[in-house]
């Protein structure tokens, strides 16, 4: 078993009966999506599920998870997902797939958000090894882009993964991938990049996990924000 399996089964052993669960979008998450169907199939766990993403809603269905449509919904028990970074103070970096704006959603309406990661999305600082991803109105993107430059960064949209156009995300925005060579304190540019107009949503997830669960080389550990 990978580390990312091992972390997966070690959040799915956290839910009960009755919750309402976010289910998160990426490989990690959907070895979380695939316990959690074994443990509704093998331990007639009773959940009601609500996606990130198509791709992790067609996961679920797949398995025969039951879902309940994101409109249906005030508040959930649990969001579980991945991240592309970590940092110390559980500041996370998300958004390499087109699904910002549900994710962040989930993250904040959720009792508990635990994010599950190995070893190498733990870095120092949010952009150390991805882009910062900006999630923008299509008609306000070179206006966009102009405001984060001010803000000293650099970048251009994200092209489509066979390169041959722009990448759309699930909302049909499109996505600004911006480079920082330096940042200011992670509190106040998360608030700048989301008080920037045009912007939808931003990918820096401050303030918002409740609990990292990091694997390495086989051991799961608990990182709080405190810590
Ligand atoms: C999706 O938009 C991201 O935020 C994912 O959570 C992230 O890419 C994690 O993916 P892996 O679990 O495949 O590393």
């Amino acid at each position: 078993m990978n580390d990312k399996q091992l972390v997966a089964q070690h959040a799915a052993k956290l839910v009960r009966d009755g919750m309402v669960v976010g289910l998160g979008t990426g490989s990690t998450a959907d070895f979380f999506i695939a316990e959690l169907a074994r443990r509704q199939a093998e331990e007639g766990l009773q959940i009601s599920c609500v996606s990130s993403s198509i791709v992790s809603m067609l996961k679920a269905q797949e398995l025969g998870l039951s879902l309940v449509a994101i409109e249906n919904l005030t508040r959930l028990d649990l969001y579980v997902d991945g991240a592309d970074e970590v940092t110390p103070d559980n500041t996370l970096l998300k958004g390499q797939g087109a699904d910002l704006v549900r994710e962040k959603l989930l993250a904040k309406a959720s009792e508990q958000f635990i994010v599950l990661v190995d070893q190498s999305k733990m870095v120092t600082h949010i952009g150390a090894n991805f882009p910062i991803p900006v999630e923008v109105m299509p008609f306000a993107w070179r206006l966009v882009q102009n405001s984060l430059q001010q803000l000293g960064g650099q970048g251009t949209l994200r092209q489509n993964s066979k390169g041959n156009g722009l990448a759309v995300t699930s909302y049909g925005s499109l996505v600004l991938d911006m480079h920082f060579a330096s940042t200011p304190e992670i509190a106040e540019f998360n608030h700048l990049l989301s008080a920037t107009p045009g912007v939808i949503e931003h990918g820096i997830f401050h303030g918002l996990a409740n609990t990292v669960l990091l694997a390495e080389n086989g051991v799961v550990q608990e990182q709080k924000p405190a810590d």
